[in-house]
């Protein structure tokens, strides 16, 4: 991917292109060759994608752009990320949306448990749904083909944030049924640093959903999803790395990559269980895919961080006090995960905590 970049880089300064209108290779196109591929191994078109440069961008082109009034309702969960839920609550402030939240449970049981949280939680004002399709802050997975029936039953528009599935699993965003998606490539899938997306399924949610930033197209609908992505001069390396990302996760194929994903963290939750942790994410193994999140206390999660970086150079994440998020991308071995429980349990006698 980085050697795709780096070439690039090369080629987009060369100024070879043979027509004087064909300078620069930039930006303001329909960038169809850079939105075909990843639009296809999303399970959708080109028409409905839209590739901008991270989720927190195009959740915000939702949260600023959606048709709502002062007084119209987004529901969310309690454990969006800042990135999902900050643009709702500068909505918020600035126009007079209710931003309102259900409490996911914790864990959940089964996807009928969320799905009942959700229902219980749609008011009359209720226009949009947006919540996470795998919850940052605990793995788990939530039934977005079941929520987005559910909104649709209610006439309310559905949008997931998908920052951490491209890649991760294998995912059909028409066959979903979703109105709105949106996620980065540069986390699971391992594109650059600067490419994410926004799906839109069709025109009538095309219609509902105002431009943020404006050139040339904005209000044109003919150009369908591409008008979401006219942002001026932009970075075509990026996108190219893109392309070449696509390319390696096809070339594994990416019901391998999620069938690894979910035997590494069966394996790396259970391994924690037997330690006496506490599993946040769902005890359905068909609910969570590469995130683990598990409770150890009385770890201090900051300083389990640290120590794990410096000296044994393994990287977890996790909320305080104690929470640590474990994530298996495919590259690991079982060995890396044996490699990690060695040291978490010398860190725990270490502590005197075993
Ligand atoms: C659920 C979720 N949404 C949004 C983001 C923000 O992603 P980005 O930094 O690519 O905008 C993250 C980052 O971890 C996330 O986990």
């Amino acid at each position: 991917m980085l050697k795709a970049v780096f070439d690039a880089y090369e080629l987009t300064e060369q100024m070879t292109q043979p027509g004087a209108e064909d300078y620069p290779i930039w930006g303001y196109g329909p960038w169809v060759e850079f939105r075909k591929p990843f639009a296809e191994f999303m399970g959708s078109t080109v028409d409905q994608m839209a590739v901008l440069r991270n989720a927190t961008e195009a959740n915000s082109y939702i949260a600023n752009g959606f048709d709502m009034k002062a007084g119209d309702e987004v529901l969310m969960s309690d454990e969006e990320h800042g990135s999902g839920e900050q643009p709702w609550n500068l909505r918020a402030k600035r126009y007079g949306v209710v931003v309102k939240k259900f409490a996911m449970p914790k864990p959940p049981k089964s996807p009928d448990e969320i799905l009942n949280r959700i229902n219980d939680a749609i008011t009359p004002r209720t226009r949009i749904i947006f919540v996470s399709h795998i919850s940052t802050a605990t793995g788990v997975v939530l039934p977005a083909k079941e929520i987005s029936a559910l909104a649709r039953s209610k006439g309310i528009v559905s949008a997931f944030d998908g920052a951490h599935v491209p890649g991760m699993m294998k995912v059909d965003l028409n066959d979903i049924g979703c109105d709105l998606y949106t996620g980065s490539m540069h986390k699971w899938l391992f594109a650059p640093k600067g490419t994410g997306f926004l799906y839109l399924r069709d025109e009538s949610v095309m219609n509902r959903v105002w431009n943020t930033l404006a050139t040339g197209g904005w209000d044109d609908p003919t150009r369908k999803a591409d008008r979401y992505m006219q942002i001026g001069s932009s970075n075509i390396p990026t996108m190219m790395g893109l392309n070449a990302a696509v390319a390696l996760a096809q070339s594994i194929g990416i019901e391998r990559i999620e069938r690894r994903h979910r035997q590494m963290t069966d394996y790396l939750h259970a391994a924690m269980m037997d330690r006496g942790a506490q599993s946040w994410t769902s005890p359905d193994a068909t609910m969570r895919c590469a995130i683990s999140t598990v409770n150890v206390p009385p770890v201090s999660r900051m300083e389990l961080e640290e120590w794990l970086w410096k000296n044994h150079r393994i990287r977890v994440r996790g909320g305080d006090p104690s929470k640590l998020r474990l994530s298996t991308p495919y590259y690991l071995s079982k060995a890396d995960i044996d490699r990690f429980l060695e040291q978490f349990d010398a860190f725990r006698k270490m502590k005197g905590v075993a």
